[in-house]
């Protein structure tokens, strides 16, 4: 079996690939153009890809080669999982391997945009170390605040139990359906939205992006928030208005952001949104640890392992 993977991953998971006797396809050049990657795609059988190529009816139609596909990533957002389903075309994802990875990022922004770390650092950075000031650059402290969870899976839970177990928060969250595990485990209480942006002094975002969330986070949500409140995203930019986050953060309507993703993604050089001292901003690096990314290799390949066996793919998007 032919399986194409766009950019080079790690080791671990081209071995196990290699050794069940795969042809692993991996091309020099990894910054392919769009039409690169679909003549790549065109010609093989199977593909672990790494990135968000959109894999719409487009792409199906113009690969027809195509029988499985393993994502180098939890989210399968740029998957139309329905044409997949209805081509009989498994597609597979990796959760729980880098759930402690990105909520770490997640609790990292937390305290970053709570003492002002990323603009004390560029003030450090420009030469301007200031002196002792008792009224400058003051942060809060997130001890036995409300951390409100939007979405409470893996992520989510280990986003709260960080953050119950460092500064004794109080967790809120809302979701599609209870998470009975949290409740009992973190004491988190279940909310509807409307309280849920009313009483988060951090509002920490965990959902699957799905087209109906599409820019949820606006001006009529953080206006209702508290103005001491933080906002944090480290799941898909396209939760929130971007323009509206900034008018929010200007207007003081709320006390501070921290993005790992941004809308639109990457962000670019000249948004306003990165003058804020308000603001910290990271490239979505989410997964970005030897350990998480070892594990994505690992679980992408026992995917495609399982699907070369005719089993299904143990982490399966599809319904
Ligand atoms: C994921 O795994 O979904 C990360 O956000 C990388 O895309």
């Amino acid at each position: 079996m032919k399986v194409f993977i766009n950019k080079r991953i790690p080791e671990a998971g081209i071995k196990m690939l290699k050794e069940a006797g795969m042809d692993v396809i991996i091309p020099e050049n990894d910054q392919l153009s769009h039409e690169e990657w679909i003549n790549y795609c065109k010609d093989t059988d199977t593909i672990l890809n790494v990135g968000t190529h959109s894999f719409d009816k487009d792409f199906f139609n113009e690969c027809p080669n195509v029988q499985a596909i393993a994502l180098y990533s939890v989210g399968f957002d740029h998957v139309d999982i329905q044409e997949a389903t209805r081509r009989n075309i498994p597609v597979g994802n990796t959760p729980d391997v880098l759930s402690k990875a990105t909520s770490d990022v997640a609790f990292l922004l937390m305290q970053s945009v709570a003492r002002r770390a990323s603009y004390n650092y560029g003030k450090v950075k420009e030469g301007n170390w200031g002196d002792f000031d008792p009224l400058h650059a003051l942060g809060q402290e997130l001890y036995g605040k409300t951390l409100g969870i939007f979405g409470l899976g893996r992520i989510g839970f280990e986003m709260a139990k960080k953050s119950l177990k460092a500064f004794d928060m109080n967790i809120i969250y809302h979701n599609r359906h209870h998470n009975e595990e949290a409740e009992r485990e973190l004491n988190a209480q279940y909310v509807s939205f409307d309280e849920l942006i009313r009483q988060s002094d951090v509002l920490s975002i965990h959902a699957s992006f799905i087209p109906e969330h599409t820019e949820l986070f606006n001006r009529s949500v953080f206006e209702k928030m508290k103005p001491d409140a933080i906002f944090i995203n480290t799941a898909r930019g396209g939760f929130h208005h971007q323009g509206d986050l900034y008018e929010a953060l200007v207007s003081r309507e709320i006390w501070g952001a921290g993005l790992d993703v941004t809308n639109p993604e990457p962000i670019v050089k000249d948004d306003p949104i990165l003058e804020l001292s308000s603001v910290c901003v990271l490239p979505h690096i989410g997964s970005a640890t030897v350990e998480a990314r070892n594990g994505m290799a690992k679980s992408a390949a026992e995917n495609i392992i399982a699907f070369s066996k005719g089993e299904k793919m143990p982490h399966c998007a599809n319904p």
